[in-house]
Order: structure tokens, then C-alpha cells, then sequence
């Protein structure tokens, strides 16, 4: 459960959420404006942390690591796509994607390798000197999926990834994404649309914080 003080009261923002993710999984949480979806990855992502309840990753239990071990997870373990691309407006292309490495203490030269091939791979490769504001919001997104991935992290996890591309640069992220799955990354996908979910395996409904698992053909119930 998660809940957020509201001025005396709480507010309950997830309730009854029990979800089992398997390694090599492309599961992805569809639900309306509002649900819960943003909460739900922030909590799986160790960036908050649950109210009540078990969140176990990897056999840990999370509600019992140090901050130490919750900021390793963060930094070496997931790879984080936001809502909105949140890139470093002040930095380039290559410098945004460099800065995971920079957190993790790789190597100038390495880092910059590393980026340039995570740039190339999301189709960027002619874009790596360009300030975000040079850049198309489809293409500012690809930078944020090419830093999120750079750390090669085992899970990837994806809130609204293609919310505010068209539908050519989304379906290019989609194929994108299942590459990626199909290399072994985990890859947890966030989204309201309907037809983004059905590229995932696996689909689960959150509405008003509860969860259900989509049987068969996937609605937007
Ligand atoms: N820090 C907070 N304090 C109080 N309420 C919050 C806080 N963060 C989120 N909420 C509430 O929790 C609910 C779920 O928010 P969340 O961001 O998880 O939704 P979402 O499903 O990601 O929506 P969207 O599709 O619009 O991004 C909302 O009603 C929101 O107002
Ligand atoms: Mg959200």
C-alpha cells in the first residue's frame, strides 16, 4: 500500500497491488490518468518506498536495505525512463547519456565509447553533439532511453515512453524495446494507451490504485 499525508489525513494512492515479476519479462501497467501508474514504478524502482506492505527484489526485502544498498539498486540495477524525457538541458546528447557512467565511476574514454554506441543503437549517431533544445521530443526521448540503458541495467523501467511521440517514432521505440527484451533485459512499461500495452506480453490493469491482470485480449476496462 502506499499512501501521502494529505494536510491531517492520508490519502491511499495504491492498495492491494500483488504483482510477481519474473527476470526476462515485458510486462507492461495500463490504467487511466491518475491510477497510481508513476507511484507503482517509483516504488519497483526503489526510488520510494511502500507504506505497508512486501516489495521483494531479487530476494531482497526492500523496506530493509540501507540507503547505500537502495541508491546501488538505483544506479546499477534499473534504468529509469521518465514521464517526461528529463534531460540536462545544459549538456548535449552524449554528455546527458554519459552521466549514469559518471555516477557509476567509469572512465572518460569508456564512458564516452559507451555512449556513443547506446546513441548509435537508438539512432542518434548524427545527433550526439546537439543541445536537448536541438533536438525533436522523439529524438530527446531516444536520449533518455539510451541513458537509461547505458548502465545496462537488468531492469528497464518505462513510464509513458512513447506519450508524446507519433505513432512512426513510437513504433521505433517498441521495436527498440523488444530487442532489448530479447537480449534479457526485464522491461516494465508504463502507459494509458491501449494499443503501446499490447506490445508487451504480459499486461496488467491498475485503476484507482488496484490491480488486475488482463486475460486474453487486452481492454482498457
Ligand atoms: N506526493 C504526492 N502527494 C499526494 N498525492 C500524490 C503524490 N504523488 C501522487 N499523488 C496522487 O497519487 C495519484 C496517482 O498519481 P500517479 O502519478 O501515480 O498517477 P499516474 O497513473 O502515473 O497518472 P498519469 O497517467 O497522469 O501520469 C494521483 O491522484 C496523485 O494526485
Ligand atoms: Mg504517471
Amino acid at each position: 500500500m502506499k499512501q501521502y499525508p494529505m494536510g491531517d489525513e492520508y490519502v491511499t494512492i495504491l492498495k492491494g497491488i500483488s504483482l510477481d515479476i519474473d527476470e526476462g519479462e515485458f510486462l507492461s501497467v495500463l490504467g487511466p490518468s491518475g491510477s497510481g501508474k508513476s507511484t507503482l514504478m517509483n516504488i519497483i524502482g526503489c526510488l520510494d518506498l511502500p507504506t505497508s506492505g512486501e516489495y521483494i527484489l531479487r530476494g531482497n526485502v526492500v523496506l530493509d536495505l540501507s540507503e547505500k544498498a537502495l541508491s546501488h539498486i538505483r544506479s546499477k540495477e534499473v534504468g529509469f525512463i521518465f514521464q517526461n524525457s528529463q534531460l540536462l538541458q545544459r549538456m548535449d546528447a552524449m554528455k546527458n547519456v554519459e552521466l549514469p557512467l559518471i555516477y557509476a565511476g567509469v572512465r572518460p574514454k569508456e564512458r564516452h565509447r559507451r555512449a556513443e554506441e547506446m546513441l548509435c543503437k537508438v539512432g542518434l549517431g548524427d545527433r550526439m553533439h546537439h543541445m536537448p533544445n536541438q533536438l525533436s521530443g522523439g529524438q530527446q526521448q531516444r536520449v533518455a532511453i539510451a541513458r537509461a540503458l547505458v548502465t545496462h541495467p537488468s531492469l528497464l523501467l518505462a513510464d509513458e515512453p512513447t506519450g508524446a511521440l507519433d505513432q512512426t517514432t513510437g513504433r521505433q521505440i517498441m521495436e527498440l524495446f523488444h530487442e532489448l527484451n530479447g537480449d534479457g533485459h526485464t522491461i516494465i512499461m508504463i502507459t494509458h494507451d491501449v494499443n503501446i500495452a499490447r506490445n508487451a506480453r504480459r499486461v496488467v490493469n491498475i485503476i484507482d490504485g488496484e490491480m488486475t491482470e488482463a486475460e486474453g485480449e487486452v481492454t482498457f476496462a
